[in-house]
């Protein structure tokens, strides 16, 4: 089955039993996935549609119902949602299932509407008022007006097949009726779904943990497909209304392997998402030939009177940080300094109208990053903010956002979102560069293509996972390991340590190569593993062959080499004793390829060792004291 990356949770029901039990025990099993708010809608059979929202954890909307009697608890055809919110805050008002001004089509969504915004101006223009901030509501007011009137009126799947003709993005939609209440429809785009087909019963869902305890038989759907359920069956289309026929599969994972996309950790699961995660990352950023950022309080002058920017973080976003430089500089030519955030404040800064502070935090929460910010602010600075969660504090204090749109990140070490924010550091930087008209348009398109194809170059490196476990479960006694990297290298060796210091628990140190000589090297024992990452032969000619004197330093005194390199480096083959071989890249790409084996290096190191991967000793999820 294909991974996807995993948003938030849908459930949908319609059979037999209760369906608010049913969709509450789903969306329960997808929690993890989002807990800005849940909410749930009903369809009693009697041309009533209840509908129930709580910003928040699942518990509140259950708080919610708990003690109230109605419709909603009889029905046994209804839908649910757990958000992870994308556009518009984590309020009651934005929480899902979303309706059309009658009340009788509800839609849930699981993605970005990225063409939203025109949508919504035509909405509005015909006179339909929005009564929340959401992408997704746009496709609750379009259904209904298809359903309403011309060729597809009163007919549902159809509807929906005509409005997701219309829609641009990733999304999961599920959509009922009123009228037609013993019937889900769904349309998927790049967005997970996948059917549960039991007797008189079927399901829908984002995973298929939702409803493993119903039934183990399930469909997979494709790209640009829509499926009808109902009590009796389920039928799949493309958009255009054509019948296709579905795979189905029997789901051989437990309860607790289901969540994990079949992995016994979410990091590894995580690792995986990675090529998806870049691509909603991307995804709506580069509009009609230029960057966009997602939220954006500074004017174009302001961009343009930039002189010096500071990149403030801790930890894993800190090392994306560190390349962040080497990107800025080398586009927009202005000076960039790289600091972590715990120590940024404490020892006076030069700040001024004209710098910019880049704050990248995944959570959005960390203290050290907040505080930072406040002090960045406090002295007139611009701060532009990039996070992975929609309405956190740091972007709220924040003059411009960038969102990664990687997913929820369960496990403690951050993986994709550390590929996520690389990105993202790209492409402030190209924002900047074609503000201060540093790079002429159709260079900022040609990078932008560059990027778009990395989720592929990406995904090609997870083919390197089998070796590098066998590799990992060999070194899981080793007393130390050291990690090498020059140029964008550096950063990454950086990040190999920190993983697996926080996952292994073993001692594990960073450097830039060429600093080896200078101390470190006296580390080296004999078969002290060293983890290099080269530089590429043909891109930097000079680096490689330097690196390639490092690595032949370290081997004459006894270190067993690890070696990621470009493919087809036949230069660094003889001093390889393991040699991991990543796609060729452009240079500053070259981290989100070579970041991969590191991350299931460490991974298999701590399970070999028998640590909890996702959750490391000692550490938290989102460190909110300074
Ligand atoms: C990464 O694996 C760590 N768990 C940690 O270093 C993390 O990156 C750091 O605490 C910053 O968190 P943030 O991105 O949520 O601000
Ligand atoms: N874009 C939608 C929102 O922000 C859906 C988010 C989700 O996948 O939960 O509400």
């Amino acid at each position: 089955m294909a991974t996807l990356t995993r948003v938030c949770g849908i459930v949908g029901y319609v059979g037999h039993r209760q369906a608010l039990d049913v969709v509450l025990d789903g969306l329960r099993r997808l929690e993890y996935r989002g807990y800005d708010s849940a909410g749930v809608a009903m369809l009693d059979g009697a041309g009533g549609l209840a509908v129930e929202r709580a910003a928040g954890a699942l518990s509140n909307l259950e708080g919610k119902l708990a003690g109230q009697d109605g419709s909603r608890f009889t029905a046994t055809s209804g839908m649910g949602h757990t958000r992870w919110a994308t556009h518009g805050a984590p309020t009651d008002r934005n929480a899902h299932p979303h309706r059309d001004a009658a009340g009788k089509v509800a839609v849930v969504h699981n993605g970005i509407i990225e063409n939203f915004a025109a949508l919504r101006a035509e909405l509005e223009t015909s006179g339909v008022e929005m009564a929340s901030e959401t992408d997704t509501e746009t496709a609750a007011h379009l259904v209904a007006a298809a359903y309403a009137s011309g060729p597809t009126a009163g007919e549902l799947t159809a509807s929906v097949c005509a409005v997701a003709r219309r829609l641009e993005g990733a999304f999961t939609l599920l959509v009922t009726h009123a009228d037609e209440p013993d019937k889900i429809v769904a349309a998927r785009r790049s967005s997970p779904l996948v059917v549960g087909v039991g007797d008189g019963e079927n399901f829908l869902a984002s995973d298929v943990a939702a409803f493993i305890e119903h039934t183990r038989d399930a469909v997979e759907l494709g790209q640009d497909q829509v499926v009808t359920i109902d009590r009796g069956g389920y039928r799949v289309t493309d958009f255009d209304g054509a019948e296709v026929q579905a795979k189905p599969f029997t789901v051989d994972w437990d309860l607790s392997a289901a969540e994990k996309g079949g992995h016994d950790y979410f990091m590894l699961k995580e690792i995986e998402e990675q090529p998806e995660a870049l691509e909603n990352t991307l995804r709506g950023h580069f509009v009609n030939g230029g960057i966009v950022l997602d939220e954006q309080r500074m004017t174009e002058q302001d961009l343009r009177d930039i002189d010096k920017v500071f990149v403030v973080a801790c930890g894993t976003a800190y090392h994306s940080g560190l390349l962040a430089k080497y990107a800025i500089e080398h586009w927009c030519r202005i000076p960039v300094e790289v600091e972590l955030a715990s120590e940024f404040r404490y020892r006076d800064p030069v700040l001024g109208r004209d710098t910019l502070v880049v704050a990248i935090s995944q959570s959005g929460e960390t203290a050290d990053t907040l505080e930072a910010v406040r002090h960045a602010r406090t002295q007139r600075a611009r701060v532009l903010a990039i996070c992975n969660t929609n309405g956190a504090q740091i972007p709220r204090e924040s003059d411009a956002v960038l969102y990664t749109h990687a997913g929820p990140e369960i496990g403690v070490a951050a993986t994709k979102t550390f590929l996520a924010q690389i990105t993202a550091n790209y492409l402030v930087g190209l924002a900047l560069a074609q503000a201060r008209g540093t790079k002429y348009s159709d260079e900022v398109a040609r990078e932008f293509e560059e990027l778009a194809a990395m989720p592929q170059a990406v995904r090609q490196t997870l083919s390197t996972v089998d070796q590098v476990r066998t590799l990992g479960r060999e070194l899981a006694d080793s007393k130390a390991v050291l990690f090498l990297g020059r140029h964008v290298g550096y950063p990454v060796a950086l990040e190999g340590a920190l993983k697996l210091k926080e996952l292994a628990y073993m001692h594990a140190e960073g450097f830039a190569a060429g600093e080896l000589k200078h101390g470190p090297i006296a580390l080296i024992e004999d078969r002290l593993p060293v983890v290099v990452v080269m530089p590429s032969a043909k891109g930097r000619a000079l680096l490689h062959s330097k690196m390639l004197s490092n690595i032949r330093e370290i081997q004459a005194r006894g270190a067993r080499t690890v070696v990621i390199a470009e493919e087809g480096d036949e230069a660094v083959r003889p001093f390889a004793d393991e040699l991991i071989e990543i796609p060729a890249v452009a240079t500053l790409l070259q981290p989100l390829v070579s970041t991969v084996p590191l991350q299931v290096l460490a991974a298999e190191i701590a399970r070999a060792r028998g640590y909890d991967v996702d959750k490391p000793r000692n550490l938290a999820k989102s460190v909110t004291v300074e």
